[in-house]
């Protein structure tokens, strides 16, 4: 049976190099997992005083999308050691209003993405403390740091390292059997 995945880019840039390694996972996870990108880059920002019967369409559209899907996948590259603003706006987006959050009891896994060195650690780990508190049981391992993902892409975005294929597809076997073991609430 096919999971449906909802994943979130931290990124919002055209060319995004954690978009790229979105959409490599996303071909390397079917059929077995289903991944749609669920794009946060127009979400205004989370403002409670817009909660309403009615509040903005863009925030409604996205906290229905996460609820749909069974697990979600974010990859995200690492703004001064941590994620970026967007992403953060797009957690706070979902976990309202109160008691309504669409996070709630989702699994997760998350991949860090850098053109540097350190794999966007920094990001990686500020994600999960928000985790914690949206209670989304995140994979352990594999953890997933990305470095040099500049050297892994080819001009179009597309993945040629063979050795990061793999290791993504192991990946996502262990992130479908997470899925698989935690289920969702
Ligand atoms: C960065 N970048 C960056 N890289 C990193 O490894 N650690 C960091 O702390 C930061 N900080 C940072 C802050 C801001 C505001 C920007 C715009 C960039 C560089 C970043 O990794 C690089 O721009 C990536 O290409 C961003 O990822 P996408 O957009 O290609 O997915």
């Amino acid at each position: 049976m096919t999971i449906h995945v909802a994943v979130v880019v931290g990124s919002l840039r055209k060319g995004a190099f954690s978009r790229s390694i979105a959409l490599a996972m996303k071909e390397i996870a079917a059929p077995r997992l289903e991944l749609t990108i669920v794009e946060i880059g127009g979400l205004p920002l989370y403002n409670p005083d817009l909660e309403s019967e009615t509040p903005p369409e863009a925030w409604s559209r996205f906290r229905s999308e996460i609820a749909k899907s069974s697990a979600v996948l974010f990859v995200t590259p690492e703004y001064n050691r941590s994620i970026p603003g967007g992403l953060k706006n797009a957690l706070d987006v979902g976990s309202r209003p109160y008691g309504k959050s669409a996070w709630s009891g989702k699994p997760a896994a998350i991949v860090s993405v850098s053109p540097g060195m350190l794999g966007a650690f920094g990001a990686n780990h500020h994600l999960r403390q928000p985790l914690v508190f949206l209670d989304m049981p995140v994979l352990q391992q594999p953890e997933a740091y990305i470095s040099k993902v500049g050297d892994l892409l080819d001009a179009e975005g597309k993945l040629t390292s063979d050795g990061t294929r793999d290791f993504l597809k192991t990946f996502i076997d262990k992130f479908a059997d997470w899925i698989e073991a935690t289920g969702t609430r």
